[in-house]
């Protein structure tokens, strides 16, 4: 079973195409592209929507194709088509989504619609890993820092979020207070490498609060009142922003007694939130899941992976369960 995917939610024109053959951990990337609009937006510190979608329609056809050629797959050893249907940026959404319904008219194929947060979760089923239940993950990202329960597979209950600003945000905006460019987390892991932690010192915002909520708007303001080396105080936000994630986290996986846990979306490339997770994982004796850094920040192969979870769920074998007929897709739903 193949499944294309689209993803074009914010601003990376992404495509993949990802098969699965039977049995636990089967999912292979056949190809997994991204045209990123990193370059065109740097000189506007930020994503521009209009510029994001018009980019969008210059790329996302050539995309397909270069995913196909590169495969020397035709559309007809496709099964479905998955695509990212919301939350994003309107216009951008709408390239996607459109391509998709309009491929699958043409091939006659089913139109999988794939929420993107759901998207980062299922990156966790990329790599040669088995999820066990109950899995809690984190998914965060430029737009949402949100903590996941999954007793079962195909549930999914929000326990705990950003009341604020994302993680992923606040890494933007302290990069532009700094002066340290765009994109913004890389940026400031970069700039973080030299710096020592605790030479100025930055609040750990709700961390001793007993629920799983995150609030990083407060600790981007603190940023503005320090005083010191632009190294120092990116490596103490650093920190504080890994150290509250890491522990609300881990709380998470206690409370719920969970058996996985899965670290999804752009922050999540971060290597001190990676590190810091790895050991306190361990330390629990809990299985962690964070994907290969490529399929943290956003890619299409996730959206494929999803694909795959929802078809499995929604019917059996290669028949196209009723709800992912093409003409189905024609709203936008979670
Ligand atoms: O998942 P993603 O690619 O797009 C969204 O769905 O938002 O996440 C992008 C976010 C941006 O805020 C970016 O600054 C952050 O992920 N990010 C990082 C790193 N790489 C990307 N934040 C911290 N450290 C990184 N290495
Ligand atoms: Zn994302």
């Amino acid at each position: 079973m193949k499944i294309l995917a689209i993803e074009s939610s914010c601003d990376d024109t992404a495509v993949a195409i990802v098969e699965r053959r039977g049995g636990k951990a089967s999912l292979r990337v056949l190809v997994s592209l991204v045209a990123s609009q990193e370059k065109l937006h740097a000189q506007f510190g930020g994503v521009v929507p209009e510029v994001a979608s018009r980019q969008h329609l210059e790329a996302i056809y050539p995309l397909i194709e270069l995913a196909l050629h590169k495969t020397k797959m035709t559309p007809k050893r496709i099964d479905a088509i998955a695509v990212t249907t919301n939350p994003g940026l309107l216009g951008s959404l709408l390239v996607g989504v459109n391509a998709a319904k309009t491929l699958g008219y043409l091939w006659n194929k089913p139109v999988i619609p794939v929420n993107h947060l759901l998207g980062h979760i299922y990156a966790g089923w990329l790599g040669d890993e088995t999820v066990v239940y109950p899995l809690v993950s984190l998914v965060t990202s430029g737009g949402h820092s949100e903590i996941v329960l999954t007793k079962r597979e195909g549930e999914y209950k929000y326990v705990g979020g950003t009341r604020d600003d994302a993680a992923g945000e606040a890494f933007d905006k302290v990069a532009r207070l700094l002066g340290l460019g765009y994109p913004g987390g890389p940026a400031v892991a970069q700039r973080a490498m030299t710096g020592v932690a605790g030479k100025v010192k930055l609040p750990r915002p709700m961390i001793d609060e007993d629920n799983f909520d995150f609030s990083f708007s407060g600790l981007k303001t603190a940023v503005t009142k320090v005083r010191g080396k632009k190294e120092d105080i990116a490596k103490e936000f650093q920190t504080a922003a890994v150290e509250v994630l890491a522990s609300k986290l881990m709380a998470a996986v206690k409370k719920y007694r969970a058996k996985t846990m899965v670290v999804g979306g752009g922050v999540s490339a971060n290597r001190q939130l990676r590190q810091e997770i790895k050991s306190r994982a361990d330390r629990l004796g809990v299985k962690v899941i964070i994907p290969d850094i490529k399929y943290c920040t956003d890619n299409a192969a996730m959206i494929a992976a999803a694909g795959h979870g929802l078809w499995q769920r929604a019917g059996s074998g290669r028949a196209a369960p009723a709800k992912f007929k093409w003409y189905n897709a024609n709203v936008i739903t979670d």
